[in-house]
């Protein structure tokens, strides 16, 4: 069994699903989060208050860990310099802390906002080059590039898992884009137990029928995902989809990011359901 996992970004909605099934798995999880609690914890698991951009505050936590799921970040579009400290030096400060403590594999969250300017009629494959959709995804692209570098010349093995969107399905793009819960758990887990990864890159995507993704060139990692947002498509073509028709970002896989000023925030345009897993 694995002695210690640190999960970043515990705190939330992703985190909230994946603490769980990881404390299984291993003898001890340190969970970690900029809030000042994550509600009751699971067996195996203990909670430890940190901002990843200062070193000072998240090197110590990754002491001993054998494996470091690096979830922390501003999950938005922002102004530059709001994401330059949780999203950029906060990597930065994950990785440097893993080379210190001799981390056997980082597994990143990024994004599909890495490659969101992408056409929706291009199919994504691992190795399609990074065209970022706003500050937000060049940060995806900074911390996969920093991690195939700390893998290159340190060793540190990396999964970094493009995620398309992991919510609840209310829109078109959603048909194509969804990430199950039960999907993301087991794409985690199987990034944790593939026992050689070196650096892989791949997407965090369902089985859906209208998702143009190719995750072949990854199948070394063993992701099967098994859910399929086609059962959601007869209530969206129901609902009223003109805003999400006329917003032309929907054209390119990043959809509302991908048509956002730099620096501005689509979110509310993009009605995401907060539906954290709360600990009973
Ligand atoms: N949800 C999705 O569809 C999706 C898609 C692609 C990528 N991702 C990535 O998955 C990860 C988790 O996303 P989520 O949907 O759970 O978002 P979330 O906002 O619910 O969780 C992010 C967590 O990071 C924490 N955080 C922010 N700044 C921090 C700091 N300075 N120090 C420590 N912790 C900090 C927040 O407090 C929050 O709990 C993020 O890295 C996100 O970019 C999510």
């Amino acid at each position: 069994m694995i002695k210690k996992i640190v999960l970043t970004g515990a705190g939330g909605r992703l985190g909230s699903y994946i603490r769980e099934p990881i404390s299984k798995i291993c003898e001890s999880l340190v969970s970690s989060d900029i809030k000042e609690d994550i509600g009751k914890l699971y067996k195996n698991e203990q909670y430890v208050k940190a901002d990843i951009s200062i070193y000072d505050e998240i090197e110590p936590i990754i002491k001993d860990a054998t494996i470091v799921c690096h979830f922390g970040a501003i999950v938005d579009e922002l102004p530059f310099n709001e994401l330059l400290g949780p999203n950029f030096i906060g990597s930065y400060n994950v990785w440097e802390a893993s080379k210190k403590h001799g981390v056997k594999r980082v597994i990143y969250a990024s994004s599909i906002h890495a490659v969101g300017m992408n056409s929706r009629t291009v199919t994504l494959k691992p190795d399609t080059p990074h065209r970022p959709d706003s500050f937000y995804g060049l940060a995806k692209c900074f911390t996969e590039d920093l991690a195939k570098m700390y893998f290159e010349k340190n060793g540190i093995e990396a999964v970094c898992l493009r995620i398309a969107s992991c919510a609840p399905v209310n829109t078109l793009r959603g048909l194509s884009s969804w990430l199950s819960y039960n999907d993301l758990i087991q794409l985690v887990i199987r990034s944790i137990e593939t026992s050689y990864t070196g650096f892989t890159t791949l997407y965090g995507v369902s089985n859906n029928d209208r998702k143009n993704i190719d995750n072949t060139d990854a199948s070394h990692i063993g992701f099967l995902p098994k859910d399929n947002a086609e059962v959601y498509a007869e209530k969206i073509f129901k609902s009223d989809l003109g805003d999400e028709l006329s917003d032309i970002g929907n054209q390119c896989h990043g959809g509302a990011f991908a048509s956002t000023e730099l620096g501005v925030s689509p979110m509310k345009k993009m009605n995401i359901i907060h539906d954290p897993k709360i600990k009973k």
